[in-house]
């Protein structure tokens, strides 16, 4: 196995397949995975409401035994110096991000410490699909 430090970011609310995918490719690209976890303020500051608080979230990853290390992402400028703080290798982003991250303020730095990889995102599954379709299941109960 190769000894690269790779890292990656998520909120991993209601930690599904596609979850589980990214995670696995990007431990594959290297020795090492580092996992940020966007923490209930964060999250709230984007206006993201999440159905699993902050420590469930990061629970659920830390038990999954390909990842090495897990910590919260308090916000978005903290990249650099998590980067800096575990010698990463390689920045792993779900394919989502590969207009948007270049936009985003801390590409530069980022880029200038590490390589960046965008990994395809699994299709037709996501946190919020998950949501919504809890929502409708629980309005359907409502009606019936
Ligand atoms: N991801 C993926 N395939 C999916 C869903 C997510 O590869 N079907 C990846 C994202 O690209 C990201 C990581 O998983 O790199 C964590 O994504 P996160 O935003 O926590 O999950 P989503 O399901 O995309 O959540 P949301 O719907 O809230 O955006």
């Amino acid at each position: 196995m190769s000894s690269k430090r790779v890292i990656t970011y998520g909120t991993w609310d209601l930690f599904h397949y596609g979850h589980y995918f990214l995670l696995k490719r990007a431990k594959s690209l290297g020795g090492q995975l580092y996992v940020g976890v966007s923490t209930d303020a964060m999250c709230f500051s984007k206006g993201k409401a999440t159905i699993l608080d902050e420590n469930t979230r990061r629970q659920m990853i830390k038990e999954l035994r390909f990842v090495d290390e897990v910590f919260f992402e308090y916000d978005m400028n903290q990249k650099v110096d998590d980067i800096e703080k575990y010698g990463i290798d390689i920045f792993v982003l779900g394919d989502d991000y590969a207009e948007k991250f270049p936009q985003m303020k801390e590409y530069a730095a980022v880029k200038e410490k590490c390589d960046i990889i965008y990994l395809p995102r699994t299709p037709e599954i996501s946190s919020t699909d998950l949501k919504n379709r809890l929502a409708n299941q629980m309005n359907m109960k409502k009606i019936l």
